[in-house]
């Protein structure tokens, strides 16, 4: 299919609660589709939960509960904080699903008659919070490097997967740029030539997975099963014409996953690859580690209840580049709600709205508009440089807020400049709507104006504009 755009998330451990480092993700894939729809791509977005393997069904016995009972009481918690913050998600994807299981065996399937797959022994150490295999060399103080806490040392039969029959096929595959940003790149590429090995994708102590179709003695190793949510989610609903991925999101930390077994369990099953794999960085409270041990785990509500759901998309994509590692202060959110939404933005719609009720607007050519950078802001979008886009229409923004001041339009009643303002807020709503989705519709509605991306270029419509006041937008916070 051309013209089609095609963006993923990483699918969420339902054990945990839904909190800012999962919104983050989601909310930069709800950007991209969101811009993708309005530039007229059709698009398929999708998220989910991943819902097999032992950290989750060691959570369901804690809780003694069935792990499928479980699994589907959680599920519902990342869907419900999900509606919250104005997610556009076409499919919401669980590993536990029927279909989705098929997929994962029709792909095993495949992998096992090509002669990828062989009988072994497997010994080493589990950390069951990352679901991932360690070496000695990899362990901090014999913990588990990411999570600081004690692994387990595997002994079993097990399946692998030949990965480093692959390792020429994916160092050229990096060169095609598919891995973003640039330092990320450089970082698997290193670990690609010095420590790639065969993988091992089934537990034999496991009962809480996918059954291998060529041994029912063996559950599927959940990072296996889990990749593969990517392909089943385009799998229903004659939805397979969005295969490949154009971009899959996900944070740092999960990059080795997504850069090495993905792309090689692909290859391998013949499949076409993903375009880009884009790691963002990841986020720190008041600069600690978030934790659930720490205590300070920003949760979808507490991160609403701030300055609302558009102050909060904003804040998370204009603080810090996406690439990069993030500060969270609830002092700096309320700064930019206050600074840049309300006096910036929602002052420039209310003063230019107040005066057009006053005065009038007659329609000319939208001259103001040459001091836009949008050049740029299109090639932000390409590199996912969400800060700098959004850098670019706050700098126009101020262009139109020292428009109206220089020219006194409040004595002037200059109704030609009037419109170029007016047609001006049509172009920063459009472009702002990924970002801020609720507060461009308010100001679509009231200025009488369709949010598409071939609109930035064709003329306001005066006689659509609303006579009734404008909304007031944002709500200063003390
Ligand atoms: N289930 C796996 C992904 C499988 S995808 C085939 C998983 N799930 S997770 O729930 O632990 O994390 C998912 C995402 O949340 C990751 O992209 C991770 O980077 C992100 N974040 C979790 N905490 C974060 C922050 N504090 N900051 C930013 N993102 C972080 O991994």
């Amino acid at each position: 299919m051309t013209n089609k755009f095609y963006v993923t998330t990483p699918i969420y451990y339902p054990n945990d609660v839904p909190h800012i480092g999962h919104a983050y993700t989601t909310i930069a894939a709800d950007i991209l589709a969101r811009w993708n729809r309005i530039c007229g791509k059709k698009v398929f977005f999708t998220t989910g939960t991943d819902e097999h393997g032992k950290k989750i069904q060691q959570a369901a016995e804690k809780n003694n509960s069935s792990a499928k009972k479980f699994v589907d009481t959680l599920a519902e918690n990342f869907k419900n904080d999900w509606k919250k913050l104005d997610l556009t998600y076409d499919s919401f994807i669980r590993t536990t699903s029927e279909n989705h299981k098929k997929i994962v065996q029709e792909i095993l399937k495949k992998v096992y008659e090509k002669g990828d797959i062989y009988l072994g022994k497997y010994q080493g150490y589990y950390c069951t919070s990352c679901e991932a295999y360690y070496t000695k060399k990899d362990l901090k103080n014999n913990l588990c490097p990411i999570h600081k806490k004690e692994v387990e040392w595997i002994e079993e039969e097990t399946y692998f997967f030949k990965l480093f029959k692959y390792r020429n096929k994916l160092l050229n595959l990096y060169k095609k740029n598919i891995i973003a940003p640039e330092k990320r790149k450089k970082e698997i590429i290193n670990r690609v030539e010095s420590e790639l090995k065969d993988l091992s994708i089934s537990r034999k102590n496991l009962k809480w997975g996918i059954e291998l179709p060529f041994d029912k003695t063996h559950v599927t190793y959940v990072w296996f099963d889990a990749l593969i949510n990517y392909y089943s989610a385009v799998q229903e609903k004659n939805k397979n014409l969005f295969w490949p991925p154009d971009i899959q999101i996900i944070g740092k930390d999960i990059l080795w996953f997504h850069a090495v077994y993905w792309p090689a369990i692909l290859m391998s099953a013949e499949l076409e690859l993903p375009k880009k794999i884009f790691a963002h960085g990841w986020w720190t409270n008041n600069n600690e580690k978030i934790s659930k041990t720490t205590g300070n785990v920003i949760g979808i509500s507490d991160l609403i209840s701030i300055a609302g759901v558009n102050s909060a998309r904003y804040f998370l994509f204009r603080e810090t580049s996406f690439g990069q590692d993030g500060n969270f202060s609830k002092k700096i959110l309320i700064s930019r709600h206050n600074n840049e939404l309300a006096n910036k933005l929602g002052n420039l719609i209310s003063r230019t709205s107040s005066l057009i009720e006053k005065n009038g607007i007659t329609n000319t050519e939208n001259k103001l508009a040459k001091k836009l950078r949008l050049r740029k802001i299109l090639e932000n979008y390409e590199l996912c440089r969400f800060d700098k886009i959004l850098y670019y229409i706050f700098e126009f923004i101020d262009v139109c807020n020292e428009y109206i001041q220089n020219k006194k339009i409040w004595k002037t009643k200059d109704k030609k400049a009037l419109y170029e303002l007016a047609d001006s807020i049509k172009i920063i709503s459009i472009l702002l709507y990924p970002f801020i989705p609720g507060i461009s519709e308010k100001i679509s509605q009231h200025f009488g104006f369709e949010i598409k991306y071939s609109n930035i270029c064709s003329s306001l419509k005066i006689h659509k504009i609303n006579k009734t006041k404008m909304p007031i937008l944002f709500e200063k916070i003390k």
